[in-house]
């Protein structure tokens, strides 16, 4: 049996279902780039029929990237058809389409009596929707991925027939997510090798792995699933995903390689590109990698105790299991500075992994000058939150801020001031708060007339230094949906100001969507009832 497991992306998918990390076309695009220099065999970049905004981003990334490119589907003709039409201009592109599985899952989500009115009536009709979605999907291309979703909870015997009848029908990959993070590794691996014993056509598939991490047993779950037969793993940089994220890219393969003594299977990822890409995905979705995370946290390499120090020096091998180097982390810093030039600008971008047209390199020249300026030394770190800062206005931003002034004092209230550049209008307002970025805050929505309800606000430095920047993060929710906001400066209030007013701009962004979907399904059954 072939060793080599397939790496499966789906960062830019189940990874931006994480709360808060959802990311625009430009920043999928530069995160596919990367993952393709990973060398990645799959990506997964979207949910096209979701909204508009996906397909096109699923769209852009099937134009551009040479990995194979997946689109998600429910089992539902729409659907296929919409993950078709956003894959098709792709070199190589694979449809994965999915049905829940499990009783709870069906019972929720096919309560409706047209699905049948016994559990046993719906289990089969779930089985039917199956095997349509995936014969359909193969009218397209012979790439066609199947998902029983919440497999890890569902009825092996039942599993088993769905898994069948989706190969039947022409699935070339079976996937079986724990999509709950509820399983034990030797139960997940032993769910695995009973679906190889069980299913009669299971050699004419792939099996696939997608585990995740509610109980933090999500790469081990996967590595499981590969011992007992898997040969597909689905995951995410940084684990990011739904909930407490998916089983997590670095530490698979980091796994598998650091132990080959112990295991035969291996991917072909290109590991010196895991640290580029960690970062980058960290400063596009604005999730934070925990200091203590394995692989790519800060602390991954650090040796603080003593003991450990001294250890290090006299055998880097008695606390280090791989080098820092091997997953592409730099011992030596390298420094830009004020009368660095474009090129050598250009050429170190390049070598952290982003790819500029000159007009986005002009633009961050200018920036990285300004920011050269304040700070004697910029250092990588700088240059990955210039970049993030630049996806963010590569978007065309209904509000910006054109100018900000605050004061405060001891024994002063906190006033601030702003200007907003609106279209082509300038407002401008003042307000006072409970400190300066309160009272920024109410400035903006003063000028704005939008009141909303900020759920985090998160305030970080990215570099060292007192001139470093600082990061913020805001989060407004407003029901089921929330809008983040990510602004970056050397000023932190500037950078919250900057935060919340693009968390607007989604919110509104938004709301101007759900105006359009609304006004465009008026019409469609004005027409269908003129018909
Ligand atoms: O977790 C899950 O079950 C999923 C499927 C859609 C593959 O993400
Ligand atoms: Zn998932």
């Amino acid at each position: 049996m072939n060793n080599r497991v397939i790496i499966f992306d789906t960062t830019l998918r189940d990874g931006e279902q994480a709360p808060g990390a959802s990311l625009n076309v430009f920043e999928k695009l530069e995160i596919a780039r990367q993952l393709e220099k990973l060398n990645v065999d799959v990506i997964e970049a979207g949910f096209p029929v979701s909204s508009p905004a996906q397909f096109e981003a699923v769209q852009r990334v099937a134009g551009e990237i040479n990995a194979v490119i997946a689109g998600l589907a429910r089992a539902k003709e729409i659907d296929v058809k919409s993950a078709y039409d956003s894959l098709k201009e792709a070199k190589r592109f694979r449809i994965h389409t999915f049905s829940s599985t499990s009783d709870i899952h069906i019972l929720g989500k096919f309560g409706d009596d047209r699905y049948g009115k016994t559990l046993e009536e719906k289990r089969a009709t779930v089985i039917k929707m199956s095997r349509d979605a995936v014969a359909y999907a193969k009218t397209f291309t012979d790439d066609v991925e199947f998902s029983a979703e919440d497999a890890g909870r569902t009825d092996i015997g039942y599993l088993a027939d769905v898994i069948e009848a989706a190969i039947e029908a022409g699935a070339t990959t079976v996937n079986i997510p724990d999509t709950t993070g509820y399983t034990f590794p030797w139960e997940y691996g032993a769910k695995i090798a009973e679906l190889k014993k069980r299913v009669k056509n299971i050699e004419k598939a792939i099996i696939s792995v997608h585990c995740h991490d509610d109980l933090g047993l999500g790469v081990a779950n996967s590595l499981s699933g590969i011992e007992n037969g898997a040969r597909q793993v689905e995951c995410t940089i940084n684990g990011i995903g739904e909930r407490a994220g998916n089983a997590s890219l670095e530490e698979v393969v980091m796994a598998l390689k650091v132990r080959k003594d112990i295991t035969k299977y291996f991917t072909k990822i290109n590991t010196e590109e895991i640290y580029n890409t960690s970062k980058m995905v960290s400063s596009f979705t604005g999730m934070i990698v925990q200091p203590n995370k394995a692989i790519v946290g800060e602390n991954a390499f650090a040796h603080e105790s003593g003991i450990h120090q001294d250890g290090m020096l006299k055998n880097r091998q008695t606390y280090e299991i791989m080098t820092p180097e091997s997953v592409g982390v730099r011992k030596t810093k390298i420094v830009l500075g004020r009368h660095s030039g474009r090129h050598g600008l250009k050429s170190r971008l390049q070598e952290l992994g982003y790819k500029l047209n000159e007009k986005e390199l002009q633009t961050i020249y200018e920036k990285f000058l300004e920011l050269a300026d304040k700070k004697k030394e910029v250092f990588d770190e700088d240059l990955r939150v210039l970049m993030g800062d630049q996806a963010l206005d590569s978007k065309e931003e209904r509000f910006e801020l054109d100018y900000i002034h605050v004061t405060i004092g001891t024994n002063s209230i906190p006033t601030a001031a702003v200007r907003i550049k609106a279209g082509e209008e300038y407002i401008q307002e003042s307000a006072t708060g409970d400190g300066a970025v309160d009272a920024c805050f109410n400035a903006i929505e003063r000028a704005l007339e939008i009141k909303s309800n900020l759920e985090s606000y998160n305030v970080r430095s990215v570099t060292s230094g007192r001139q470093a920047m600082g990061e913020v993060i805001v989060r407004l929710r407003e029901g089921d949906n929330s809008f983040t906001g990510r602004g970056v400066s050397t000023d932190v209030i500037e950078a919250s100001a900057k935060a919340y007013i693009q968390a607007l701009n989604q919110r509104q962004n938004f709301i101007e969507m759900k105006k359009e979907n609304e006004s465009l399904s008026r019409s469609l059954s004005d027409l269908s009832q003129a018909v």
